[in-house]
């Protein structure tokens, strides 16, 4: 991977003024970025380094929009951690923290990536494990960075620039940090039997929560755990469950105060207290991140009990040294015009076998299986940065998403209809088998015969003996794509970023490329300004 050098940051703050040298670096790149400045220049005084402050802090001065976004090359979620930290190394320790996230601005957190570092690093933040994509690996590498910033008074400059979603008064049902109760009212399988895969469609009544939502929209779950998993827990605890923890027993904070999935360092370092000799040595091994005996990512929590069989933590204690159980977010598939009142969603349950025993994703097997009809469940929506259907209804619209990425678009397609939108709509959608995986497949073609779809391609993988993906289709039929494209079509992706986000948009522009008769590097200009005036979005996870 090339690594493009780093211009040296202008000094803007002189060394008299009252910041760490940490808040001097990231304070002269935020100015720098406002000024758009490469070069050295004159440091400022300490008169009007406080002006800009000031203005800064009440909102006289604005960084200009993505300022320093642009300089972000590890904003990619295909890229490892550790390649990530390389491209920030050096850099101020907000861009740092940054660069520890998981870069999908998935706003489980509550923030997107940039604003939950310069939280963290103006301390207005102070949870370092809410980043569910980046996971153990991304709250230990935040750990790691958190030291540098031990005892360095907050930064003002950096608490005025991000408004952390949990210190503003976040209305009803608007955000993770004020969630409201819906009901769940049914679920379908959306594959025929047969199917490798578990995807539901599940419908929740929003009646009583004055909540509403646009298409490209995600809703937030608060789930349970599984109560086979608290009951074992509960055993390897040797506790009973109505132990009381603060006016809680220790069953209900283990369904559904705690997450039950990776141990956290955490809890190895109790484990480390509670043990000695080699056992002790381990445990401290394991809470630094290494891997002793080669099983470290096979360790949730009860997996752990387990392999230190005989300890007897606090149960307080043992809570302590867990993760608090988080959120998880899902795109919308419906429409509140075709849907008055609901809300549906398209989730994909994770169960996986490990040691025999089978691992729930907690969320989808939640919705997928542990609820039934007229539970309550806490919710709230999660409103779309950049994923929105375009302002005039007569553009065309190209949506490319396989498996659940399909939910945003069913969402498009109803709300299109509902509006009888003139715009075309051309959608690519691909699942493993033909027979089994169609999901929505009565609607879809219902669409297409009403003209609402103006085309649907499908990409089948596991059909035949090759593997045919959403964009060996899209290189199929390029040039109608590059038309569509002239036509001033809107693209949108959703589904695995890992991935196919990636290799669809290689499709693209190798697309371009061929079929507008342009270099690589244009056709890769193309794509970035169909991203930069919001003709090409993405919701990936
Ligand atoms: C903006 C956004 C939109 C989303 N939309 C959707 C959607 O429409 N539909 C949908 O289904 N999901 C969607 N997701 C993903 C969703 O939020 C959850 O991440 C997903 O449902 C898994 O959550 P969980 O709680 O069930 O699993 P978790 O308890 O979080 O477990 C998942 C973890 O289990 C591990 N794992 C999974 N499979 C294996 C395996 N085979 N072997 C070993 N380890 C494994 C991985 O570490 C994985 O991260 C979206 C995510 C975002 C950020
Ligand atoms: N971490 C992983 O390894 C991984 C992998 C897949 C999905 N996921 C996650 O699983 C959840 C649900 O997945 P899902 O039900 O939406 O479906 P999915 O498992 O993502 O699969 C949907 C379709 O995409 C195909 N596919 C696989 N790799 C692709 C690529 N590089 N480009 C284009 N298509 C590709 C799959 O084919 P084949 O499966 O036949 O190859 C399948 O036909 C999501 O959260 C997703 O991120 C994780």
């Amino acid at each position: 991977m090339s690594i493009t050098p780093r211009p040296p940051i202008p000094s803007f703050i002189p060394e008299s003024a009252p910041f760490t040298p940490e808040q001097r670096t990231w304070l002269n790149g935020l100015f720098a970025g406002l000024f758009g400045l490469q070069e050295s220049v004159t440091p400022l005084s300490d008169a009007d380094a406080a002006k800009l402050l000031g203005g800064l802090m009440d909102g006289a001065i604005q960084p200009a929009a993505g300022a320093e976004d642009d300089d972000a090359p590890w904003h990619d979620p295909a890229m490892p951690l550790p390649d990530r930290m390389k491209l920030a190394e050096g850099r101020a320790l907000p861009r740092r923290l940054m660069a520890a996230m998981a870069q999908q601005d998935c706003s489980q957190c509550g923030y997107n990536c940039k604003d939950y570092a310069d939280a963290l690093f103006g301390k207005a933040e102070k949870r370092l494990n809410l980043c569910v994509p980046g996971g153990k690996e991304t709250s230990r590498m935040l750990k790691q960075l958190y030291q540098e910033l031990d005892g360095a008074p907050a930064a003002a400059a950096a608490q005025a620039a991000a408004q952390p979603a949990s210190t503003l008064a976040t209305p009803p049902g608007r955000g993770r940090d004020n969630p409201v109760y819906a009901t769940f009212l049914r679920r379908r399988r959306l594959n025929k039997p047969g199917s490798e895969k578990e995807t539901w469609h599940i419908d929740i009544d929003l009646a009583g929560t004055d909540l509403d939502y646009v298409v490209g929209d995600s809703f937030g779950i608060f789930p349970a755990n599984d109560q086979k998993l608290v009951a074992a827990v509960l055993t390897a605890l040797h506790v009973p469950p109505d132990f009381s923890i603060g006016d809680r027993t220790l069953r209900e904070v283990l369904t559904d105060g705690v997450s039950l999935s990776p141990a956290p360092d955490m809890l190895f370092e109790l484990i480390s207290y509670l043990t000695g000799g080699e056992r002790k040595q381990k445990a401290k091994r394991l809470a630094a991140g290494e891997d002793p005996d080669g099983d470290a990512a096979a360790l949730d929590v009860l997996a752990a009990l387990h392999k230190f069989p005989g300890i007897r933590p606090d149960p307080e204690a043992f809570i302590e040294a867990l993760d608090p159980l988080q959120p998880r977010v899902y795109s919308i598939s419906s429409s509140l015009k075709s849907s008055p009142g609901r809300v549906s969603l398209t989730v994909d349950a994770v169960r996986y076998e490990i040691d025999k025993r089978t691992r729930l994703g907690v969320c989808s097997t939640f919705l997928g299986g542990r609820i039934a009809p007229g539970d309550k469940i806490r919710v709230y929506v999660q409103k779309a940065q950049h994923f929105a259907l375009p302002d005039d209804p007569a553009k065309p619209i190209i949506m490319i998403g396989p498996g659940t990425g399909i939910a945003p678009f069913r969402a498009f397609l109803h709300e299109r209809q509902a509006i009888k939108a003139p715009g075309r709509n051309w959608l690519f959608f691909g699942h493993q088998r033909s027979d089994y995986d169609f999901f929505y497949e009565e609607e879809l073609v219902a669409m297409r015969t009403a003209g609402l779809l103006t085309r649907l391609t499908l990409a089948w993988s596991r059909d035949g003996n090759e593997k045919i993906y959403v964009q060996h289709r899209m290189r199929e039929v390029g040039r109608d794509l590059w038309a569509w494209l002239n036509d001033g079509a809107h693209v949108y992706v959703c589904g695995d970023a890992l991935r196919m986000a990636k290799d669809v948009e290689t499709a693209l522009t190798d697309i371009i490329a061929e079929h507008g008769g342009c270099s690589p590097h244009d056709a890769a200009r193309f794509v970035a300004e169909l991203k930069s005036s919001g003709r090409y979005q993405a919701d990936v996870y």
